[in-house]
């Protein structure tokens, strides 16, 4: 193996400017460029014919991992155990895809023996900050470059060299947006979504129908154990198969388009068009189940927690030591949010409308009001008593020194 300062592993997306930057990098660093495509379910071109492109823009190795069931098993099922959406409404997209790719470049840098690994982002977003901080949290000693923000390599001049050095890329074709999608979701930006007065067009959407227009309604069944959906409609699935139905069936239904104005990690504010069908229906399948399994402290102090987890995911730290420590207290609150959940998808909502579960807290001989009711209701006076004791206090002491009681 030669000298390991000699080379850099690119995250390699098969598109103009990784392709261009594969060159780029040679010619600016004078190391040797091995290109790594990782699948996270974004679909598109063949992985073969992204390898053989890269192989055929100069690099002097290339190779694709095909993580679709890792992805789908080790960051969308923790992002959905957590509930997690950023601002409350993006469910992460982009976010919990990057520790996963960062992983596969820093397992080939390791096997190649190289000492830098690039990746294809601007210096104005989050993505940067995930690659890099995600590849020197599994680690330190490797050196991160973005060709883009550190080399120059401007869209023009990508252009202009795919064009001399006749590579095979298109450099026509225009994409009036920048999109990033995988089996979690879509992300869509720029172009003239950055008038934040512009309605998104139909173009925009890929993953999702037009909501005003929707078939008939499609009723489904979600078996989950332990917070992670096992079976639709009585048939078995893995984390993957799960929600590659789930984007189906409520995609079609124009369920999870989301239009934001975001804030992003390095301060700026972005107009973000998302579509992701699956992960809206099963977070709001999941929280359904939650609400029958979780007992009442526990529930309420997981919302907490799922916002910080959220926070933590978006700001590049899935693999800091508070963000282990948020997983493990989540894990353990799953170990009962097993059993079934009814939806129903329809004209841009899904809408539970049936819950079971054997180990849910639902206790029907408690809450019911009709006979058969084992709840003494002859407890409650005792206990209001005592629970309103404290501000009852509170107001007799106003009152005796003529404060107002906000009557
Ligand atoms: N703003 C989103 C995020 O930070 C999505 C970024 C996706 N990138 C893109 N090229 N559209 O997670």
């Amino acid at each position: 193996m030669s000298t390991h300062a000699n080379k850099v592993v690119l995250a390699y997306s098969g598109g103009l400017d990784t392709s261009v930057a594969i060159g780029w990098i040679g010619e600016q660093t004078g190391k040797e460029v091995i290109a790594v495509a990782v699948d996270v379910g974004q679909g598109g071109e063949d992985l073969e014919v992204i390898r053989r492109r890269a192989l055929d823009c100069g690099a002097v190795d290339a190779y694709v991992v095909d993580a679709r069931e890792e992805f789908a098993a080790d960051y969308c099922m923790p992002a959905l155990k957590a509930n997690g959406l950023y601002q409350g409404t993006y469910p992460l997209v982009s976010a919990i895809s990057r520790p996963l790719i960062a992983k596969h470049l820093v397992k080939a840098a390791r096997d190649f023996g190289a000492d830098t690994v690039a990746h294809g982002c601007t210096g104005k977003g989050n993505d940067q900050v995930r690659f890099e901080v995600s590849i020197t949290s599994m680690a330190p000693d490797m050196h991160c470059i973005s060709p883009v923000r550190d080399l120059a390599l401007t869209r023009d001049l990508a252009i202009d060299y795919a064009e001399k050095h006749r590579l095979p890329i298109e450099t026509t074709k225009h994409n009036p947006f920048s999109i990033d999608q995988n089996l979690w979701g879509r992300a869509i930006e720029t172009g003239y979504l950055e008038d934040l007065w512009n309605a998104p067009t139909k173009d925009v959407y890929s993953y999702t129908e037009d909501p005003t227009y929707p078939p008939l309604p499609d009723e489904l069944i979600i078996s989950f154990e332990s917070g992670v959906p096992v079976a639709i409609d009585g048939r078995a699935v893995t984390p993957l198969e799960a929600v590659q139905e789930m984007n189906r069936r409520a995609g079609a239904q124009g369920v999870g388009r989301i239009d934001i104005i975001e804030d992003r990690l390095i301060g700026i504010k972005s107009r973000e068009v998302y579509e992701a069908p699956g992960a809206l229906a099963l977070i709001e399948a999941h929280r359904a189940l939650e609400a029958v399994t979780l007992e009442r402290l526990q529930h309420r102090y997981k919302r907490q927690v799922e916002m910080t987890w959220s926070d933590l995911v978006y700001e590049a730290q899935w693999y800091s030591p508070l963000k282990r420590s948020l997983d493990a207290f989540i894990e353990d609150t799953q170990r009962h949010v097993t059993g079934e959940i009814r939806m129903v998808v329809h004209g841009g909502r899904a809408t539970v409308n049936g819950r079971r579960s054997e180990v849910g807290l639902y206790d029907f001989n408690l809450a019911t009001y009709d006979s058969g009711d084992t709840f003494d209701q002859s407890w409650s006076r005792g206990f209001i008593e005592i629970y309103g004791m404290p501000s009852r206090l509170a107001a007799a002491r106003e009152i005796r020194t003529g404060g107002a009681t906000g009557f």
